[in-house]
């Protein structure tokens, strides 16, 4: 991929969590670059609920909201003929396999997750068990299909370094020289951290309780000028050179937004923008998202309105899926060295 390794030794592979309506920043960190990625990869797109359930979820909410990242998925523009889209716990491989890494990873190794000390907060002794162990059942989702390339945003690049410690630790222990490969993180381009239109300082997030905070992925384009309209920038208008958004976090995050919608550089915008004021440049952006996002909302309607097909696609995902993990698996427990029947 980046280095150069030809299409048939990469697996890509990547995780949403079904906890609520996706956002810009999903849509730029993640699901666009899905769609790009299944033209010239292997592909896995996973729908992480035993993620989702490390913290306390609205009862009878869960199957729904798997069906939602699902449409999201579809609404986006992944296709199930090229890509394999799936529901983690229908596949047993992952929690399996996370007990095995249970036993790799080291506490310490934990503790230092700064996402783990963010969800936890003040009161770490109430969360629970599963909350600290996510980055290790990460590692097993990305390593039960021995996936290479990971696409994420920035906020998941300690959580893949640890699934590479976690590899390597597990070859050498076993004594497996390159069982596992070492996971590499897609982080890269501009919507790798979109931050919040309220405070350029923190990321942009569901879980702010400002809805003014984010971009929802079925937002109205009334809704969607407001949240641009009241966004958080400066006095000082656009600027001529990337140099000049230092420190300027507000600013920097809608030129980054414009970049990443628009598929061309920070500096292509600035070269567009420069010397207007934010009145000028709002507008443009609030059109160029209504643009991207109306058709993606459309298709998302069109999925969320027909579950039978999206558990048809689903079912088919899961036995692709568990296809590929299970000779995988079925080496790592000749590896521990279980016993078999
Ligand atoms: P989650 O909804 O937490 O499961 O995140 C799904 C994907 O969206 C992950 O790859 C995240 O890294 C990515 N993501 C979440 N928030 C942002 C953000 N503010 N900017 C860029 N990517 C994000
Ligand atoms: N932790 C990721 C997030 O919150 C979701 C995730 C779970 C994931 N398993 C994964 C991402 C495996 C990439 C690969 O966004």
């Amino acid at each position: 991929m980046t280095n150069g390794q030809s299409t048939a030794q990469t697996r890509v592979f990547s995780g949403v969590q079904p906890t609520g309506k996706l956002h810009l920043g999903n849509y730029l960190g993640a699901l666009k670059k899905f769609v790009a990625l299944q033209h010239q990869h292997e592909c896995l797109f996973c729908i992480v609920d035993l993620h989702a359930i490390t913290v306390p979820q609205e009862k009878g909410q869960l199957a729904d909201n798997t069906r939602e990242i699902a449409a999201a998925f579809l609404a986006a523009g992944i296709d199930p003929d090229k890509a394999v889209i799936f529901v983690q716990s229908t596949v047993p491989a992952h929690a399996e396999l996370a007990w095995i890494f249970n036993c790799t990873a080291k506490m310490g190794w934990l503790e230092r997750m700064t996402q783990f000390k963010d969800k936890a907060g003040k009161d770490k002794e109430r969360a629970s068990v599963g909350l600290f162990a996510y980055p290790v059942l990460q590692a097993a989702d990305i390593l039960a299909y021995k996936a290479t390339h990971v696409p994420v945003g920035d906020d998941q690049k300690q959580h893949l370094e640890l699934s590479r410690d976690i590899a390597e630790r597990f070859n050498r222990e076993y004594d497996a020289p390159k069982f596992f490969p070492q996971p590499e993180p897609l982080i890269q381009g501009p919507g790798a951290r979109i931050m919040s239109l309220k405070d350029g300082t923190v990321k942009m997030s569901k879980s702010d309780p400002s809805d003014l905070s984010r971009i929802n992925m079925d937002d109205t384009p009334e809704k969607i000028a407001k949240k641009f309209k009241k966004a958080r920038t400066d006095p000082d208008g656009v600027p001529a050179s990337t140099e000049e958004l230092l420190g300027r976090d507000g600013a920097r995050n809608l030129i980054g937004i414009y970049a990443g919608l628009a598929e061309i550089s920070q500096q292509q915008v600035l070269d567009q923008f420069a010397g207007q004021g934010w009145g000028v440049f709002k507008p443009a952006l609030a059109d160029l998202a209504v643009a991207k996002l109306t058709p993606i909302a459309e298709n998302f309607t069109r999925y969320q309105n027909d579950p039978a097909e999206l558990d048809r696609i689903l079912s088919v995902g899961t036995q692709k899926a568990a296809a590929i993990s299970a000779p995988i698996i079925a080496e790592v427990r000749d590896i521990v060295g279980f016993w078999k029947n």
